[in-house]
């Protein structure tokens, strides 16, 4: 059995493309594999708290001797993070916002990365100190942009700031294998964007079956 987690970051409900990706992916999955388990937050709808100087003295006090007024301030990053250890595949769908992600999403990351629950810090590393703690997670990443061009070698390539910062992100919640698909060209509302779109929807099948290749491999 297979455990997904669902993150939708878009501040859109119906109308938003990159739900509209995730779900179209979850009714396929669900399909196939009834089975499985899934995990849902929305944290577009309900955008976690941006951390606090009493938030990071909190993670960074070790657990035996926090208050328990600092266990209450870390309560939902625990119940975040315990959701990742939880999940084989993370199913993240979320817009592009000035040319990065949501704050919404970035808060739940800043709650998610966190040492000694998601990450170690060790000097006698070198110059890379951090390692990630949890490990073999495959992230699937529905994007939706107003733009276009921000794939490698797309015109606005450079402009990207949403699917790079992720990609370095997410090696802190165990990803070691990301799948992308993105619809562009919404603010244009043309038929470039409804070709965006098809295209988009129809490489879900295809990867389903990458993955399930993937699941009869390990
Ligand atoms: C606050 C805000 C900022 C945006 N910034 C960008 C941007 O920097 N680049 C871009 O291509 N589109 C941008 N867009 C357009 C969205 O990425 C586009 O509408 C996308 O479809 C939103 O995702 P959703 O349909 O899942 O809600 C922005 C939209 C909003 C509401």
């Amino acid at each position: 059995m297979t455990t997904l987690l669902y993150i939708d970051a878009s501040a859109r409900t119906d109308r938003s493309l990159s739900r509209g990706l995730s779900k179209d992916f979850k009714t396929q999955w669900d399909a196939i594999h009834p089975e499985d388990q899934s995990i849902h937050r929305d944290v577009g709808n309900n955008p976690p708290s941006c951390i606090s100087e009493d938030w990071i003295a909190a993670a960074f006090t070790a657990k035996a001797s926090r208050t328990a007024e600092q266990n209450a301030l870390l309560a939902p990053s625990d119940e975040y993070i315990a959701e990742v250890e939880k999940a084989d595949i993370i199913v993240l769908s979320t817009p592009m916002y000035n040319y990065g992600m949501p704050a919404a999403l970035k808060a739940w990351f800043d709650l998610i990365v966190r040492v000694d629950k998601t990450f170690t810090f060790d000097l006698a590393r070198g110059d890379f100190p951090l390692e990630p703690i949890m490990s073999g997670k495959t992230l699937l990443l529905f994007t939706a942009y107003g733009e276009f061009g921000f794939a490698q070698g797309g015109v606005r390539e450079k402009m990207n700031h949403l699917v790079p910062h992720i990609r370095t992100v997410s090696k802190y919640l165990g990803v070691s294998d990301l799948h992308s698909i993105e619809i562009e060209y919404q603010e244009f509302g043309d038929q470039r964007h409804q070709a965006s779109i098809q295209q988009a929807h129809s490489s879900i099948p295809q990867l389903i079956e990458k993955l399930i290749e993937q699941r009869r491999k390990v």
